[in-house]
Formats: structure tokens, C-alpha cells, sequence
């Protein structure tokens, strides 16, 4: 699945770094790009991605064709992400409860253990970068006081450090079969968020501009929308 592999101990995001060698160019895809150690990581909009040594942190720089043939379809890409992230953390900790928060939060119990950000850089267009943040071995007792109250990390609740190669190669594994099945017209997004999505049948409340909307979740849709 991954062609070409890009490594450096530190950087200040895998996101960026992805975005940057996107408008390089010649580079064989999809490509990992990875970091043992990411200064700057980003979240959604404005938010910032805490992360310290033992944490995963990769992005991957792939041929938007080779994934969705539609772009305006990234919403779903998204959610296949955080659905790999979820069904990998299930089944190397059975006894874990893990969850995604939509859009694209996966959740150890009630805290968020990995974040997702993807992006489609401007140029070149036929391109897109899925960032995947999961704190594996790094421990949430060394996060900054806001973060410690809504972080989970796998070693912190399974009591025990793993091998993050491995870790790392069982979600691109499961990566690779779900964006292919999503090219293929195979997913049903709404059947296979169900055994995952938390917010199902509590209220929520969706702010956007200066509305708010409050109801009560249904599900995920097979457009990767959340259903309210
Ligand atoms: C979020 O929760 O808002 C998304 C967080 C995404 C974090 C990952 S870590 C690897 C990649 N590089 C970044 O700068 N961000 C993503």
C-alpha cells in the first residue's frame, strides 16, 4: 500500500511536511510521512495537536483519484479514517470500549486518543494528505492541564507500552481496505459507523456561523454527515 516512506525524528507537523512535498512533487504514492516527534501538530480549524515522544504520528500524501473519485466527497475519507483507527484500537485491546466522536474522533471511554485532520492542498488539486494522531505510549499525565482532562493514550489505559511499528502498520492495513473499499462503492458509511458512533440517540448541538441547531444524533450518514 505505501510506496515511498518519508522519516525524520522531528518535525513540526507530518500535515505540513505532507503539503509541502505534495507541491515538490515526485514522489511515488501513497507516501507515509513520519515523525518520531511532532513541535507544531495541528488539529481542525484553529486547534492545536499536543503530542510527546511514544504518540503516532504519520500522514499519509496519496493520488485523490486513487481514493474518491469525487473531492467533494472528502467528509467521508474522513470518517473511513477514524473507522481503520477505531476497528485497529478494538482489536489489539479487546477490553477497551472505543468510540468515534464524529466527524473524525477516536475515543478510549470518553476520551479522545486520536485525531484526524485531512486536507486537499490547492496545488497540486489531485491530491490529498489523511494526518492521523494517536497517542500510544506517550502518557496523558505529561499533557497540558486542558488537554490531561480529555486525553486518553492506549499505554496509560491498558497499563502496558506497545510496539508502535506494529500499532502503525495494523491502521494503514486497515486503511488500505477501507479507502479501497470506499473507491469501490463498497461502503456503507451509516452500517459501519454504527457499532462506533457515541453520539448516537444523545443531543447535540450544532454551532455553525451564527446558528445553532440542537437535536438528537441518528447516526452517520453514507455521506459521512452526521445525522441530527
Ligand atoms: C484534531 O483532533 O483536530 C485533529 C488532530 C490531527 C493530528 C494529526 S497528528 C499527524 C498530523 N499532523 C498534524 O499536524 N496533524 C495531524
Amino acid at each position: 500500500f505505501v510506496a515511498q516512506i518519508a522519516y525524520r525524528p522531528e518535525v513540526p507537523s507530518t500535515n505540513d511536511w505532507a503539503l509541502e512535498l505534495a507541491r515538490e512533487g515526485g514522489h511515488r504514492l501513497p507516501l507515509l510521512v513520519l515523525a518520531s516527534q511532532q513541535t507544531q501538530g495541528r488539529g481542525r480549524g484553529t486547534n492545536r495537536w499536543w503530542s510527546a515522544p511514544g504518540a503516532l504520528t504519520f500522514s499519509l500524501l496519496l493520488d485523490s483519484g486513487s481514493v474518491q473519485p469525487d473531492t467533494r466527497a472528502l467528509p467521508q475519507v474522513s470518517v473511513v479514517a477514524a473507522l481503520a483507527t477505531c476497528e485497529t484500537l478494538a482489536s489489539v485491546a479487546p477490553d477497551q470500549r472505543v468510540g468515534l466522536k464524529w466527524p473524525n474522533d477516536v475515543l478510549l471511554g470518553r476520551r479522545k486518543v486520536c485525531g484526524i485532520l485531512v486536507e486537499s492542498p490547492a496545488r497540486p488539486p489531485d491530491r490529498l494528505v489523511i494526518g492521523i494522531g494517536i497517542n500510544v505510549n506517550n502518557s496523558c499525565a505529561e499533557a497540558p492541564d486542558d488537554v490531561r482532562q480529555r486525553a486518553a493514550s492506549l499505554a496509560d489505559a491498558t497499563g502496558r507500552p506497545w510496539a508502535l511499528t506494529d500499532v502503525l502498520i495494523r491502521v494503514l492495513r486497515a486503511l488500505e481496505q477501507q479507502l479501497a473499499s470506499l473507491k469501490a462503492g463498497r461502503v456503507r458509511l451509516s452500517e459501519a459507523c454504527r457499532p462506533w458512533c457515541v453520539l448516537t440517540s444523545r443531543t447535540v448541538v450544532i454551532s455553525a456561523g451564527s446558528g445553532r441547531t440542537e437535536g438528537i444524533c441518528a447516526g452517520i450518514d453514507d455521506d459521512g454527515a452526521l445525522l441530527v
